[in-house]
């Protein structure tokens, strides 16, 4: 019954845009070719998982106009730097490694370097750029990326010239389907199933640069998934800003949780992951979902940023403390083995010291198995960036010293639970410590050192029995 729904559902066909670029792609092609050997590209990715999957269509259409791939910047013809403007530490470290480049534009003049990711899109970047980083040949915000066979190829020409190529601004933010994928790895893999985000939460930076929000039909989301399920990929995360209001904007009426069950009606092993979900739009239907979907792995990573009532609503997020706290507890009932993880940020503008105890009192009552702590870092053109902030930058890192001693507290806690018991894993990835060969995760995704002398293969699901933990990770042998 459900999957004829979906087939209804995916009879919608989505425009074939990137058709459009084909020409550049064979015209950079034949242009390539005659200047080098054999192109090489280099694409260096900061920040999240969209812009993991945003480099992997990079090289998807790298590929596709013959590159290559080095990790070496020195050999690269192309050099991508795919930034993260969410804080501006992200930033720093941007400037920093693309300040370096110029060393090796010396080195190889007609190397050509491209700028891109979310900080293309902030205010004043590009003006950055231009006056202090004249080696940047090629500037595109996120939005524009689908272009970038036509951009490229706009570079290549004028390479000489005095031009730079810009494609900057938030743009339309349209959806295109069809870009080439080079996927990094063979076991797991992204699949976004929407762009843009329409929360506006205070402090956030990313609706000013990834634009509005919108869902990728179903159709096109299940061909997708169809397609990794059938390359042998055994770990599919869903990405979104916030996928909990996917579905918003399509004609037909289909959310979220109809996706996570419409994915675990294909055949075959796998898990299914989600990131990210905004607390205010997290559902019992999607812990239904979830909970009656065999292949929806036990994990939900739930932001819930602070712990006060007053920051909350300052921060716009629409939920209190309280309706977080039974958030996770409907989750909990339903799957008492889920995995919980969340973001925290400590420091936001006037955050009382009353407030911070706040939220360690809600870190203390979630018992979350890990959580990621940030410093409030003020992003101009957000509103948060105009409220006063009298509080110290030493008194914002003594609050995040405490949260992190407790968290990690709670999270070893949590994984001593597992010692001595046997988890099926997935093993993930090869790693270079002799002891422990291999990494996996379990079902809720913790990661597990994988060691033992019995032969295993990347992509297997495995028995591994704990042996001891850290605050971070498990250690586990093959049984
Ligand atoms: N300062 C600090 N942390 C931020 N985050 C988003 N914007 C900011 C900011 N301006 C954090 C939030 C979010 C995570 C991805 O990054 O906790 O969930
Ligand atoms: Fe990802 Fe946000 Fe950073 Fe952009 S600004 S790379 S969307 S975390």
């Amino acid at each position: 019954m459900r999957n004829a729904e979906c087939k209804n559902k995916e009879a919608e066909m989505s425009e074939q845009k990137f058709e459009s670029q084909v020409p550049f792609i064979n015209s950079v092609r034949e242009m390539a070719a005659v200047h080098y050997s054999r192109p090489l590209a280099y694409v260096d990715t900061y920040g999240c998982q969209q812009n993991e999957s945003d480099s992997e269509k990079l090289r998807g259409m790298l590929a596709e106009m013959g590159y290559g791939f080095t990790d070496d910047e020195y050999l690269a013809d192309v050099v991508i730097i795919n930034t993260c403007a969410i804080r501006e530490n992200a930033e720093n470290r941007v400037y920093g490694n693309v300040g370096e480049l110029v060393h090796t534009k010396k080195l190889h003049p007609s190397q050509i370097i491209v700028f891109c990711g979310c900080m293309a899109a902030v205010d004043g970047v590009v003006e950055k750029i231009e006056q202090s980083y004249k080696h940047i040949d090629l500037i595109f915000s996120p939005n524009k990326l689908w272009r970038f066979p036509e951009m490229l190829h706009s570079t290549l020409q004028e390479r000489g010239a005095s031009g730079r190529v810009y494609e900057t601004g938030v743009g339309e933010g349209e959806i295109i389907e069809g870009i080439p994928v080079r996927r990094d790895r063979t076991v797991k893999a992204w699949l976004p199933i929407m762009y843009g985000c329409d929360n506006f939460c205070s402090y956030c930076i990313v609706p000013y640069v990834r634009g509005r929000e919108r869902s990728r039909k179903p159709q096109d989301i299940m061909d997708e998934a169809r397609a990794l399920v059938a390359d042998g990929y055994k770990d599919i995360t869903l990405l979104g800003q916030n996928v909990n209001s996917y579905g918003t904007g399509l004609h037909e009426k289909i959310g979220f949780p109809e996706i996570i069950r419409c994915i675990n009606d294909i055949e075959g092993e796998f898990l299914i992951r989600f990131m990210t979900s905004h607390p205010k739009d997290a559902s019992i239907e999607l812990f239904r979902a979830m909970a009656e979907s065999e292949k929806a792995a036990r994990h939900i990573h739930l932001p819930f940023q602070a712990g006060s009532d007053r920051i909350l609503s300052l921060m716009n997020r629409g939920y209190t403390h309280e309706g977080y706290l039974e958030k996770i507890l409907a989750a909990r009932e339903l799957m008492p083995d889920i995995v919980i993880t969340s973001d925290v940020i400590v420091g936001f503008p006037g955050e009382t010291l009353d407030e911070f105890e706040d939220t360690m009192r809600l870190i203390e009552k979630a018992q979350f198995d890990a959580m990621f702590t940030f410093i409030y870092s003020k992003r101009p053109g957000t509103p948060a960036a105009e409220l006063s902030d009298t509080t110290t930058r030493e008194e914002k890192q003594e609050r995040f010293d405490r949260l992190l001693v407790l968290q990690n507290a709670i999270s070893e806690e949590k994984h001593s639970r597992y010692i001595g018991k046997t988890v099926r894993v997935l093993v993930d990835e090869e790693s270079h410590d002799e002891r422990y060969p291999y990494k996996a995760r379990t079902n809720g995704g913790r990661l597990v050192h994988l060691g033992g002398s019995i032969p295993t293969s990347l992509g297997s699901f495995v028995d591994t029995e704990i042996t001891h933990c850290s605050s971070w990770s498990l250690f586990g042998e093959l049984v």
